[in-house]
């Protein structure tokens, strides 16, 4: 499976760039710890796709996403949305900061892919 290196040093906090990888949207987000707490600070009952954040990061600063939207596959647009994360305007689904999905018809978070950090600046997708 082809992998992909990322230069996280090359993304300041509060931005989520948009690379490719197999053909498809990946998100690598460097997340503020406002995003950081909003994302702890969840009722998992309340959620469609109960997941924990700690269990989609390894790194609480570092969310790293396929984006594409689990409804019907449109990419999200970041920073939007009802909870700050993304927002997927085909049919108007609502992610979090941990790309968990809240509102709207999508039925599962947006996935994590495989990855880890070589160092502290590389990401290593795949
Ligand atoms: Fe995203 Fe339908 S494809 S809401």
């Amino acid at each position: 499976m082809a992998t992909i290196e990322v230069d996280l040093s090359a993304i300041p906090e509060g931005k989520n760039v948009v690379l490719k990888w197999q053909g498809k949207p990946l998100f690598v987000r460097h997340r503020t710890a406002e995003e950081i707490d909003a994302a702890k600070n969840v009722d998992l009952s309340t959620l469609r796709d109960p997941q924990a954040d700690d269990a989609r990061v390894q790194r609480d600063q570092w969310m790293i996403l396929i984006g594409v939207c689990t409804h019907l596959g449109c990419v999200p647009i970041a920073n939007a949305g009802e909870y700050g994360g993304y927002f997927c305007p085909c049919h108007g689904s609502h992610y979090d900061t941990s790309g968990r999905i809240r509102k709207g018809p999508a039925p599962l978070n947006l996935a994590v892919p495989k990855y880890k950090f070589e160092t502290d600046t590389s990401l290593v997708v795949g």
